[in-house]
């Protein structure tokens, strides 16, 4: 944690409150707080993909990084080992393991991840349910490949990984699927490449789309980028766990934004 991220985190801790659905009067929050954020029963794949996720911290092996997004904080060569792109570029469990949660109870059709890397959230995104199509890009073909043999290892056999700039792929990707039902934003965590995508996503939302934007106080300018999403006037509903912020479109729901402990 950089000095930034500490005192948001330390914001963040002291301000952040719900903790238990207390004061929470939106029936649908209360629940998702309740019964989606806040519950920690593991399912039956969580310890298969954090083994997964030990034998990729174990690898040594160096690749060459073809890197599209806002770069590394702790590296700026493009030889990179995988245990050290496992190290720092991934997800950590309690927050890969609420993506599951979330798809596990609002069943989208269809989930688009932007950035795959070694492959471990788009396996927590895929495992719930086989009939949900995952769609994830990446940019690195030597990290993609790796990400493919994740996928694999695991049997998520429901996801269609794209290798390529976001930019090159997602517009005609968009094009074919014609709407987005959940979204991972974890790609490159600069403002201008988080507000287009948001713009470019936003077109392909649905009523009951969500999206979710990692690393939200990753920077100030990561920062701004959240605040104008979930300010704008197509979210109806925002909840801010300091790692991921999360957005709802649904048209009759009156706007609110909050931040929960997690
Ligand atoms: C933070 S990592 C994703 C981590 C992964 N979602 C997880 O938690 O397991 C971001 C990935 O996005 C890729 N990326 C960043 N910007 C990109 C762009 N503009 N086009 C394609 N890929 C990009 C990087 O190569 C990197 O592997």
């Amino acid at each position: 944690m950089n000095f930034y991220q500490a005192k948001k985190y330390l914001s963040y801790w002291f301000f952040a409150k719900y903790k238990n659905g207390h004061g929470i009067h939106s029936p649908l929050v209360y629940d998702l707080l309740t019964n989606i954020i806040e519950d920690f029963t593991p399912f039956y794949c969580f310890e298969e993909i954090e083994q997964y996720r030990r034998t990729l911290l174990q690898n040594n092996k160096t690749i060459t990084v073809t890197d599209y997004g806002a770069g590394s904080k702790v590296n700026d060569s493009n030889k990179r080992k995988i245990s050290h792109i496992a190290k720092y570029s991934l997800t950590k469990p309690k927050y890969a393991q609420l993506l599951f949660r979330l798809v596990n109870y609002f069943k989208p059709n269809n989930i688009l991840e932007l950035g795959t890397s070694l492959g471990l959230t788009t396996v927590y995104l895929a495992l719930p349910n086989s009939k949900t199509k995952v769609y994830t890009l990446e940019g690195c073909p030597e990290i993609a490949k790796i990400a493919g043999a994740t996928h694999f290892e695991l049997n998520a056999i429901n996801i269609d990984m794209y290798v390529g700039k976001f930019q090159d792929v997602l517009p005609n990707l968009l094009t074919e699927i014609k709407t987005v039902d959940f979204a991972f934003v974890d790609g490159n965590h600069s403002y201008k490449a988080t507000i287009e995508n948001y713009n470019l996503l936003k077109n392909y939302s649905n009523n009951s789309s969500i999206f979710i934007f990692d690393d939200i106080y990753w920077s100030e300018a990561m920062t701004q980028a959240w605040n104008e999403i979930k300010a704008d006037n197509s979210i109806t509903l925002s909840i801010d766990l300091f790692q991921f912020g999360i957005v709802f479109f649904m048209k009759d729901f009156k706007k609110q934004n909050f931040r929960i402990k997690f």
